[in-house]
């Protein structure tokens, strides 16, 4: 006869994202892990990320500079990722699109400044 276990509920981590938007403002975001930063900031109605194509790494209206002490964290960008940064007016070498930066439990406190423009 089958055992029935209680549910178990782990705690999933969530992360703390610090967002600094257009107008200089900085807010400080839970974002679940798994989720992408773009989720976070527009979950929670941030301005600055417009992300028109919803995740799917074609419109670079989720642009962000990433603080250097979590570049490694994030992973390399893809091929897609890269060629629409080439384009985009304003990248530099800190610039991620954000759909594509998935949080992991290392990202406790990971910064990310929103550049005016985002579309
Ligand atoms: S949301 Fe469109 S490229 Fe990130």
């Amino acid at each position: 006869m089958a055992h029935e276990h209680p549910p178990r509920f782990e705690e999933p981590a969530i992360p703390q994202v610090i967002y600094t938007v257009p107008d200089g403002s900085v807010h400080v975001v839970d974002v679940p892990v798994g989720q992408s930063v773009m989720d976070g900031s527009v979950r929670n109605n941030l301005p600055g990320i417009v992300a028109e194509c919803g995740g799917s790494c074609s419109c670079a209206t989720c642009h962000v500079h990433v603080d250097d002490e979590f570049a490694d964290l994030l992973g390399e960008p893809g091929d897609e990722e890269t060629d629409l940064l080439e384009f985009l007016d304003g990248a530099d070498r800190r610039s991620r699109l954000s759909c594509q930066l998935v949080v992991t439990e290392q990202c406790e406190g990971l910064r990310v400044c929103v550049p005016e423009g985002n579309g």
